[in-house]
């Protein structure tokens, strides 16, 4: 695809070339990501960061990575002091928003109301996930980081094993994630989850049809035996009618040391889009794991910024121009990353 001004709404958009073009960009920020360098290519530039629903990672790291290139960001992070809430359509907002933005990322949360957004925005727009539909940069960071975490044990995405578990009905990140692997060859999923919160069967589909195997099962210790990544979910509770509603599910599958060292290969990666609910109830992901070398939460969080640097930097076509606008960091890092 051409990224010059285009806009980020679905990983569907994406041929299996521009993933690995994004993937390439992406390594190159790394000096940018660890204060080695800064570059200041989008110097002038603005983002229009557009926060309807919670958000702490993906809104910071969004910000975070049009920071290091050298841009200002702009934010809106809740519908009360915004006038979406005085009635305002999501198209005039975008025509506002727009005229003083050079680029828009925006989060909502009504499936659809990004691409509806992006239709009157003057601006290229990256959808920061769309209630329970897509998110398509935490799939760009979350298969980042599997092809980095398999490659240093010599695996490669094509053929691999995940499992992905919890919430898979409304979970947005693993909708994306799943469907950015339908570019990718032979890949085994185990989806573990109660049977009510399934992943939507079109999904499953797409994922047969493209030649990958799909399990689908409720038994959490069986499921986790024999991948390669394990891929942990919390019950998306804002997407219940009430919170009593998603206690019921709350709890129900829960990933620890004993449980992981019970059945998981000694090398599987452990991933987890966060938040984790670390409440007593939930716990999907336990702290026991905290120091476990194939935790790779934080890893996560910190390819997120590197992703994100270079969807920026195709989408306003800069990338060949960051290394020329930059310099060695000139206060004090050492001993910081
Ligand atoms: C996820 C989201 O918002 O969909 N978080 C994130 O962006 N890293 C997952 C979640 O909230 O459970």
């Amino acid at each position: 695809m051409d990224f010059r001004g285009a806009h980020i709404i679905s990983v569907k958009q994406f041929e299996r070339s521009d993933v690995d073009e994004i993937f390439r960009v992406a390594d190159a920020m790394e000096p940018y990501s660890q204060r080695d360098r800064v570059t200041n290519v989008l110097d002038g530039a603005i983002l229009g960061n557009m926060f309807f629903e919670p958000s702490t990672r993906t809104r910071m790291s969004f910000g975070c990575a049009f920071n290091l290139l050298g841009g200002d960001v702009r934010e809106t992070t809740d519908v009360k002091s915004s006038s979406i809430s005085k009635g305002e359509s999501l198209y005039d907002t975008a025509r506002v928003i727009s005229g003083y933005s050079d680029v828009i990322v925006m989060r909502h949360p009504q499936i659809g109301s990004v691409s509806e957004f992006a239709k009157a925005s003057r601006v290229p727009v990256i959808n920061g996930g769309d209630g329970s539909n897509e998110h398509p940069s935490q799939a760009l960071l979350d298969l980042y980081t599997i092809k980095k975490e398999l490659q240093s044990n010599q695996r490669q995405i094509d053929g691999m094993h995940i499992a992905m578990v919890g919430d898979l009905k409304h979970g947005r990140t693993v909708h994306s994630l799943s469907q950015l692997l339908l570019l990718y060859k032979d890949i085994s999923f185990t989806l573990i989850s109660p049977h009510e919160l399934r992943m939507p069967e079109e999904i499953v589909s797409e994922l047969n049809n493209a030649g990958h195997k799909v399990v689908e099962t409720e038994d959490m210790e069986n499921g986790l035996t024999d991948n390669d990544t394990v891929y942990l979910t919390r019950i998306q509770e804002e997407r219940f009618t009430n919170k009593l509603e998603a206690d019921v599910y709350r709890g129900r599958f829960r990933l620890n040391q004993a449980i992981y060292t019970r059945n998981c290969q000694p090398n599987t990666v452990i991933m987890h889009p966060l938040p984790r609910d670390s409440r007593e109830d939930a716990n999907e992901l336990d702290n026991d794991l905290n120091q476990h070398p194939n935790l790779a939460i934080f890893r996560q969080t910190d390819n997120g910024v590197l992703v994100r640097m270079a969807l920026f930097s195709l989408i306003l076509d800069v990338a060949d121009k960051v290394e020329q606008a930059s310099r060695k960091v000139e206060w004090y890092t050492e001993g910081r990353f």
